[in-house]
């Protein structure tokens, strides 16, 4: 959830932090700090709030020549985001940066106090920088003691640690939070919790596993070890440009990244989508050999993006399949076939619950495949098969171009099944392979849509809520559409199925109720007319968006792309994103950084 940072070198070691920071600011964002230690000294600088904030604060500070320092970015766990609650923590004479969650810091807490430690903040972390120091009391050996160190720690932490007791060295540890360690092959070394702090600094590196820790100097290089053994560096090349992750003209990363979809859809597609034939190279022939069920499994927009595609699945697949959310799998003892593929879907490959579910389903035997944006990512690691999804870094916490790829990634996948089971006709196929094609144009932003959406969104300011309602496909985009709205608009939205808000819901419509009506030509149009006029009728006010002009509308977006449900599927998931965008920019919000939220939930 927090994003950590290191560097050993001779370069400017402050601005190397901070703008390594600034690139992990998506993942949590209520306080920063940096460390840095040279000649003996460390010099630490915390602020509440912003990174900017950490930057105003450290502006008189300036380093030159040899040093390391560790850097860290917090979205709280335990403790209030204040400022002696954030990073990085400090004992006697070091200073450590955590992401992760010490389960049992409770206990290591007590026996620290009782050997006389006295705790500063509320934080699991601070017990690592103590626990460290009373291990070197002891052992006299820096490496000795956070070897120690990290053999008591239980739950998920990437740790850096740096120690005027050794003013060499980095010292690290990883066990299901992720850490990546860099060189730029003159001598300087780098840590990020995520390659993007690495991007245009180093250009190898290496993804820690689970269990691996050691340390870094500048005369040893990385020495990496995992179960008390030495182990070999698998170095890879670190690829993508640091411009493609900055706004590009762009007022919010959100709005680039609704832009760019059309874009990212095509490299989606990219030697998957044949003249008459879908194709994985990441699959093998007889994937879906003695398959007989599909589980997906994931969260928030992930999670909507499976729940719609499981009716791609049951309808064009013909496989049954069913959709959990991580966080309530985890704990229902599920039941287990394994005939079933368990697949999980993840923008990040770090969310927590997610990657416990997957762990639970491999474990009960189950073939597994993630469906993920970051290579190399925790879920990609650990499960069987992966399909990318080739979204690129996603800055805006609100997913949209992530989504936009997962559906396209289950259409074809769901195609691909039924290839291999021969449960649609070749000309089904081939006529889904046109459709396909067609999806880059229909999400193309047209300055007419974005202007009317301008326009309309101040009408939608206020009122006491918000329902998106749709049928079939439609009722996941509408879930998909009302987690936007309320996740950058603070407002209170719901996405509901049309024809079941005459069960109850529809005792909120009034003038002040805002419907957001999904309103697809080609699936069930007039059902869910229907269920539009009697909220009509309870006089609560409706924005209808589809290509057919709707008369007892209050507003209308009309859509163009309707030969086929997924072009409406994939029109109408714009509308929706640049509804939310711009309610939320007039209501004066971080589009990018909504409160409470952080854009990698690595924890429960
Ligand atoms: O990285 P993941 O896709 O696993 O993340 C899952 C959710 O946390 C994520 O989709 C969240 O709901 C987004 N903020 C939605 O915009």
């Amino acid at each position: 959830m927090c994003g950590i940072v290191g560097y050993i070198g001779n370069e400017d070691i402050k601005e190397i932090l901070v703008d390594g920071l600034k690139e992990l600011e998506y993942r949590g964002y209520d306080s920063a700090g940096i460390a840095v230690l040279q000649d003996n000294e460390i010099h630490s600088f915390k602020a509440v709030g912003k990174l900017q904030n950490l930057v105003e604060k450290t502006k008189d500070f300036t380093v030159e020549n040899f040093g390391m320092g560790i850097g860290h970015t917090r979205w709280a766990t335990h403790g209030k985001p204040t400022e002696i609650n954030a990073h990085p923590h400090l004992g006697e004479f070091s200073y450590v940066v955590h992401n992760g969650i010490i389960e049992n810091y409770q206990e290591l807490k007590k026996e620290l106090s009782q050997s006389g430690v006295a705790f500063l903040s509320q934080t699991d972390t601070e017990v690592i920088v103590h626990l460290f120091e009373k291990n070197y009391e002891k052992l006299k050996d820096s490496f000795k003691a956070f070897e120690a160190t990290v053999e008591k720690l239980e739950g998920a932490y990437a740790v850096l640690l740096i120690t005027k007791v050794d003013p060499q060295k980095i010292f690290f540890a990883k066990n299901g939070s992720p850490m990546i360690v860099g060189n730029d092959g003159k001598g300087d070394i780098f840590f990020g919790s995520s390659d993007a702090a690495l991007i245009g600094k180093a250009n190898e590196v290496i993804y820690l596993d689970d269990g691996d820790y050691g340390y870094t100097s500048s005369k040893e290089g990385i020495v990496l070890l995992s179960d008390k053994k030495p182990k070999a560096l698998n170095k890879k090349a670190l690829t993508g440009d640091k411009i493609s992750a900055q706004k590009g003209g762009f007022r919010f990363f959100m709005e680039k990244e609704i832009y760019e979809q059309s874009e990212v859809l095509v490299d989606t597609i990219m030697g998957r989508v044949l003249d008459e034939k879908i194709y994985f190279e990441e699959l093998d022939e007889n994937f879906f050999d003695g398959i007989e069920e599909i589980k997906i499994c994931a969260c928030g927009t992930s999670y909507n993006s499976g729940l719609a595609c499981s009716y791609l699945f049951e309808r064009q697949a013909k496989i049954k399949t069913s959709v959990e959310i991580a966080s309530e799998f985890r704990y229902k003892e599920p039941l287990l076939d394994p005939k079933s593929l368990f697949v999980v879907i993840s923008q990040s490959g770090e969310t927590a619950d997610t990657l416990e579910a997957l762990k639970m389903a491999r474990s009960a035997g189950l073939k597994t495949l993630a469906i993920c944006n970051v290579d190399n990512s925790s879920i990609v690691r650990i499960a069987d098969h992966t399909l990318l999804t080739r979204a690129g870094i996603e800055k805006g916490v609100a997913s949209t171009k992530a989504f936009a790829t997962q559906v396209m990634v289950m259409w074809m996948l769901s195609l691909y099944i039924a290839q291999h089971k021969k449960s649609m006709s070749k000309e089904n196929i081939l006529s889904e392979i046109e459709a396909i094609r067609h999806i880059p144009n229909a999400v193309v932003v047209e300055n007419r849509l974005h202007e009317k959406i301008k326009r309309l969104s101040k009408r939608y300011l206020h009122g006491h809520g918000f329902f998106f309602i749709g049928r079939d496909l439609f009722y996941p985009l509408a879930l998909e559409g009302a987690l936007k709205l309320k996740e950058i608009s603070y407002l209170h939205a719901e996405g509901y199925p049309a024809g079941e808000m005459k069960h109850g819901p529809i005792a909120l419509a009034d003038s002040e109720l805002f419907t957001i009506a999904l309103m697809p030509k080609t699936l069930h149009y007039d059902k869910v007319k229907s269920n539009v006029e009697e909220l009509s009728a309870r006089d609560a006010t409706i924005l209808a968006i589809s290509p057919e002009r709707f008369e007892l509308a209050d507003d209308y977006v009309h859509t163009y792309h309707s030969d086929h449900p997924m072009s409406e599927f994939f029109e109408m998931m714009v509308v929706t994103q640049l509804l939310a965008l711009e309610v939320s920019i007039r209501l004066g919000n971080d589009v990018d950084m909504p409160r409470n939220l952080a854009k990698s939930v690595t924890v429960e």
